[in-house]
């Protein structure tokens, strides 16, 4: 279990370097809901990113949590908690990390941080969802004990944080 990587509450000088880490070494369909227009990270898309965060995690009333994941003074990806208005308890979980440090073990010591961090904050329940071909979120649940089932089309699965420590 990597100890080197920490999640760190965004701000606005964590979100410019998040930026830089998602336009050096990620996808836009990777790390933001979809923006029309030519593909890539043109200008407006950059601008989208930003707003995106600004809107949910830097508001005077954020809808969610966002945290830049460390590793050591490095930022390599984004991770975030969204409580879910329609099940009381349950906190949706997210996470990217850029392409240069996938599979190093990155995104399993962000899962458990934000298992931590809805556990410490109350919630009960936290809810994860995924493509169905998304091989490396079903290793990633599989990690924590949990297993993705089909739901549409989407692959979820609903982790109980009031169980034994995971
Ligand atoms: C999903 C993601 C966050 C995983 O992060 P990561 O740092 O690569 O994860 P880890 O290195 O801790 O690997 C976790 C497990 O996934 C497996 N894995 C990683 N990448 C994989 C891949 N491309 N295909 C299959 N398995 C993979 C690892 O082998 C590991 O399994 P193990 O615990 O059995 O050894 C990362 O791949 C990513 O950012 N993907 C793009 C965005 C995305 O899909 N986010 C999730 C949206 S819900």
């Amino acid at each position: 279990m990597r100890s080197d990587v920490t999640l760190r509450p965004l701000d606005r000088a964590l979100l410019m370097a998040l930026l830089r880490t998602a336009v050096e070494d990620a996808d836009p369909a990777e790390v933001m809901p979809p923006v029309p227009g030519p593909g890539g990270w043109t200008p407006g898309r950059r601008a989208a990113f930003v707003r995106f965060h600004e809107s949910r995690s830097l508001a005077a009333e954020p809808v969610e949590s966002t945290f830049a994941v460390v590793v050591g003074e490095r930022v390599v990806g984004a991770a975030r908690l969204c409580p879910l208005g329609t099940a009381a308890g349950a906190v949706e979980a997210g996470v990217w990390i850029g392409r240069s440090h996938r599979g190093r073990g990155v995104g399993g010591a962000v899962v458990r941080g934000l298992l931590e961090r809805a556990r410490g904050s109350g919630f009960d329940t936290l809810f994860l969802r995924t493509t169905p071909d998304n091989t490396a979120v079903r290793a990633l649940a599989a990690g924590i004990g949990v297993e993705l089932v089909q739901e549409g089309d989407a692959a979820t699965a609903w982790v109980d944080l009031t169980a034994e420590a995971r």
